[in-house]
């Protein structure tokens, strides 16, 4: 089993390089890495890499078993069904710590459940990075919750 996971991290190692190679089509931005952080961004970035998130979900734009998180927060998401929601706080609150009944569309509904896995500063400081990768939200207001009621 340990050997297994060290030949599946080589293999995405060598994978995520050759993504970039190859996947940068159109208008050669092969900049994704350089995201800058807030201080509560680079806490979340740390929560990621130490609860395993990002064994599912690239910052750099490349579908993994689950979304990228590169423009994620903000944009509008398709669930199963067909409903349409945009990734506010909300939204990303409820997909970490209650996955199961909002499932993204074309995706397996294998999300672990984080309810309990993190804490509150920990899932404020997860959504701060996702916010941080996604420049859908770049200009939001810093600390307002303010979503307003949309129909
Ligand atoms: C075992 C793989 C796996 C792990 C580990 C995982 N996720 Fe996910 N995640 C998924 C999949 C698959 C989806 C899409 C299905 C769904 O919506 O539940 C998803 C969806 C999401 C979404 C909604 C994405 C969107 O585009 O709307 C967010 C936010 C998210 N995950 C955050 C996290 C965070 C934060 C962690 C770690 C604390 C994490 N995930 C760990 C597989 C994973």
């Amino acid at each position: 089993m340990r050997r297994r996971f060290a030949l599946l991290a080589a293999v995405v190692l060598s994978f995520g390089g050759g993504a970039l190679l190859a996947s940068c089509g159109d208008d050669g931005g092969s900049d994704g890495a350089s995201v800058v952080l807030s201080a509560a961004g680079e806490r979340g970035k740390v929560v990621a890499q130490a609860q395993g998130c990002i064994s599912c979900h690239t910052v750099d734009g490349a579908k993994s078993t689950g979304p990228t998180w590169k423009d994620l927060a903000g944009s509008e998401r398709m669930l199963e069904g067909g409903e349409t929601v945009v990734a506010d706080d909300a939204y990303l609150r409820t997909a970490i710590v209650a996955p199961r009944g909002q499932v993204l569309e074309g995706y397996p509904n294998i999300m672990p459940v984080y309810d309990g896995e993190v804490s509150e500063a920990e899932l404020a400081d997860l959504i701060a990075y996702l916010r941080d990768l996604s420049s859908l939200t770049a200009a939001a207001s810093p600390g307002g919750t303010g979503a307003p009621a949309g129909g």
